[in-house]
């Protein structure tokens, strides 16, 4: 304690937002990810300097207050004097009130409540007000990279806010037909790319197996749009745009009933992950570097989550548990527990 407290004092003007965050019964979950997000520098920033403000829809329809409340606590995290914890009990209020599912002190999913968490504060300060009328344009016979900017600037018309610069990339799905032998592509986005491995598998194994060509037959053909008809299609998955930050969730509980936990080692890199193979096209801008770590040990039931953060100003790694604060080494970031890996783009990064 005595230890903790005099970094706290050496650390207390180069290193800010070294503040624990309390457990107000079972929240840990809520606190890894909240520790997580006040070290994207981007979106601290967007907190620290207000700038949220400008973009709060004002509007009688839409509840600002989550944003209000997810910034009021950045901003006491970044600016607090003390190194005494601090409450996001108000937060709460507001997240429960935007997903009732979070209401009460049962341990939570934090992938999901991450997942929440960003929706509900694009929903804020999304900078759309009034979504346009949604027309089915036929991109078809472009090329796919034009496909590309046109699909993204349609749900830029859409959905648009600091969330989305920060956040969010895009996929290309390519499915292709056997009879048509045209390439039906599918564009979505995904703030997160879920996988499941076996034994010790490497991130790039992880991506390779969530991005290779699979054959959807039997039970699993799809209809074509084209020809009208359930064929055997290829399907495949490739990055069309990179996001600025790469939420990675380990997929550690099965679907049902997430009872069994996957403690399978994902040997995932701190420093440049290269992900431009999985690129649509040749993109010279996709190598990540780790700055955040949402840990979760124990079984589904009765774990704990920490967040392992490096911090932005000093570039130096912390633990987060809860109200404790404590210096790290980096060489301990690596672990079987990593549950939700944050990527910063590496052009776009302070170091
Ligand atoms: C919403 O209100 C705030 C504070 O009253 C103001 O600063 C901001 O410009 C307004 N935002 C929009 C999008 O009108
Ligand atoms: C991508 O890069 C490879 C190797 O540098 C090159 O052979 C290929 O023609 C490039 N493709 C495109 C679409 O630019
Ligand atoms: C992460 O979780 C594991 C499993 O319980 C634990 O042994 C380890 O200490 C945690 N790491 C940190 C740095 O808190
Ligand atoms: C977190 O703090 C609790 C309570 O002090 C402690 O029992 C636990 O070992 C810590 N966990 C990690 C991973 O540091």
């Amino acid at each position: 304690k005595i230890y903790f407290s005099c970094v706290f004092f050496q650390n207390s003007k180069s290193a800010q937002g070294l503040v624990g965050l309390k457990n107000l019964g079972n929240t840990c979950f809520m606190n890894s990810i909240l520790q997580c997000l006040s070290n994207t520098q981007s979106l601290r920033d967007y907190c620290l300097h207000n700038s949220h403000r400008r973009d709060l829809n004002n509007n009688s329809r839409t509840n600002t207050a989550l944003m209000e409340e997810f910034a009021k606590l950045i901003q006491i995290m970044w600016t607090s004097t003390s190194s005494e914890a601090v409450s996001p009990s108000e937060f709460k209020t507001q997240i429960q009130r935007y997903a009732p599912r979070f209401v009460g002190y049962n341990q939570q999913d934090a992938q999901e409540f991450l997942r929440f968490l960003l929706d509900g504060l694009h929903n804020e300060v999304n900078r759309v007000t009034v979504r346009p009328r949604g027309t089915m344009e036929d991109f078809d016979h472009l090329p796919d990279e034009e496909k590309g900017k046109k699909m993204w600037s349609k749900y830029l018309e859409r959905e648009d806010s600091k969330i989305v610069d920060v956040f969010v990339g895009q996929l290309k799905s390519s499915l292709t037909c056997s009879h048509c032998v045209l390439t039906h592509t599918l564009w979505f986005l995904s703030l997160f790319v879920c996988f499941k491995g076996y034994g010790e598998v490497s991130l790039m194994d992880c991506m390779r197996l969530f991005t290779k060509e699979d054959v959807l037959d039997g039970d699993e053909k799809p209809t074509c749009y084209r020809c009208k008809a359930r064929r055997r299609c290829t399907k495949k998955f490739t990055i069309q745009k990179f996001p600025k930050i790469l939420v990675l969730h380990l997929k550690r509980f099965s679907e049902a009933r997430r009872t069994s936990k996957l403690s399978t080692f994902v040997n995932f890199p701190m420093k440049d992950l290269d992900l431009r193979e999985f690129a649509s096209e040749n993109s010279t801008n996709a190598v990540y570097n780790l700055y955040a770590v949402s840990n979760h040990s124990g079984t589904t039931m009765g774990g704990h989550y920490t967040a392992y953060c490096r911090n932005p100003s000093s570039g130096e790694w912390y633990t987060f548990n809860d109200s404790r604060v404590t210096p790290m080494s980096s060489s301990q970031v690596r672990s079987s527990d990593a549950y939700v890996l944050f990527y910063e783009l590496a052009t776009s990064s302070r170091m």
